[in-house]
């Protein structure tokens, strides 16, 4: 089963958060000369329009990106990451479109790097084929990401990251991340590791906290934006990272972003936000 399509979903608030965090890790990983493997086992389209008609049947990126880029109070450290989804969105001849994390990698790495991206849906399997074709450093892959992003682990220069984006279409994914999560971990332990999850009914989060930290995996850092109060059978009100892992600066730097992005994406005043050590150091 395959319904799921992030086109619907593009530049909401959970890929702001998702992407800025992305953008904050590889900001500092591109500080060292050594190359980096980045792996993305759920990829998607590469890149979407937001003024497709599966995004404007949910505007979820009028109360996203665009509630974001309008101001003019942002933190500086959201310049870069809005810097590049302002490059994107130039580039296609000033229409609205929304980057993915494989084009906010592409754009965050150098020369020296590489991606493996991981895509089990045909039609956005072949967008980013598309996207990312004169891309020497890009391997784009049709399959399953779970069982996929294993076979790039360890990357040869020992640093890396993973990120873990599925739908959660079927709640087995919540079992299924922790699984590739302690797999990535035994084949790659230094390396970061990004999970995204939704909030939809927050006890399927506390089982995926409770699921994470036993698994003994140190160094973990917990970061969720809600935009709206917990409400079970409504659909996604909150969403979050969890990085294993993370550059030294990471907590700081969402920290000091997270009240913001709080009040600028929250409804009405339900703006929230989280930011916890997940597992000890
Ligand atoms: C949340 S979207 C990814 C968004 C993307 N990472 C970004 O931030 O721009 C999840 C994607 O996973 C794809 N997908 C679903 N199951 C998959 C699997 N087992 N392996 C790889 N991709 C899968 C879906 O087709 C969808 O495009």
């Amino acid at each position: 089963m395959l319904s799921y399509r992030h086109s619907f979903h593009a530049g909401n608030y959970a890929d702001v958060l998702k992407h800025f965090t992305l953008q904050r890790i590889f900001s500092y990983l591109v500080k060292k000369e050594k190359p980096i493997h980045y792996i993305d086992s759920h990829a998607g389209a590469g890149g979407y329009a937001l003024h497709s008609p599966e995004a404007e049947k949910t505007g979820e990126y009028i109360k996203g990106i665009m509630r974001l880029a309008q101001r003019d109070d942002r933190p500086e450290l959201l310049d870069e990451y809005l810097a590049l989804v302002k490059q994107f969105h130039y580039q296609k001849d000033n229409l609205r479109h929304y980057p993915g994390s494989p084009w906010i990698a592409a754009h965050s790495l150098r020369e020296q790097d590489r991606l493996f991206l991981y895509e089990l849906h045909p039609s956005d399997h072949k967008q980013l084929l598309t996207q990312t074709r004169k891309d020497k450093r890009v391997q784009v892959k049709l399959g399953d990401g779970f069982k996929g992003a294993l076979a790039h682990l360890p990357p040869i220069s020992r640093r890396g990251l993973l990120l873990i984006d599925p739908p959660y279409e079927i709640k087995s994914d919540y079992q299924k991340v922790v699984k590739l999560i302690v797999e990535a971990h035994k084949r790659f332990a230094t390396g970061c590791i990004a999970l995204w999850y939704p909030v939809v009914e927050r006890g399927w989060v506390n089982e995926l906290e409770t699921a994470i930290k036993a698994t003994g995996i140190a160094n973990s850092v917990l970061f969720e934006l809600s935009q709206s109060a917990d409400r079970s059978g409504y659909g996604m009100t909150a969403s979050g990272m969890i990085v294993i892992n993370p550059p030294w600066t990471l907590k700081s730097e969402l920290d000091s972003v997270l009240p913001y992005l709080a009040d600028v994406l929250g409804e009405q005043g339900q703006g929230k936000y989280r930011s916890e050590q997940l597992t000890a150091e």
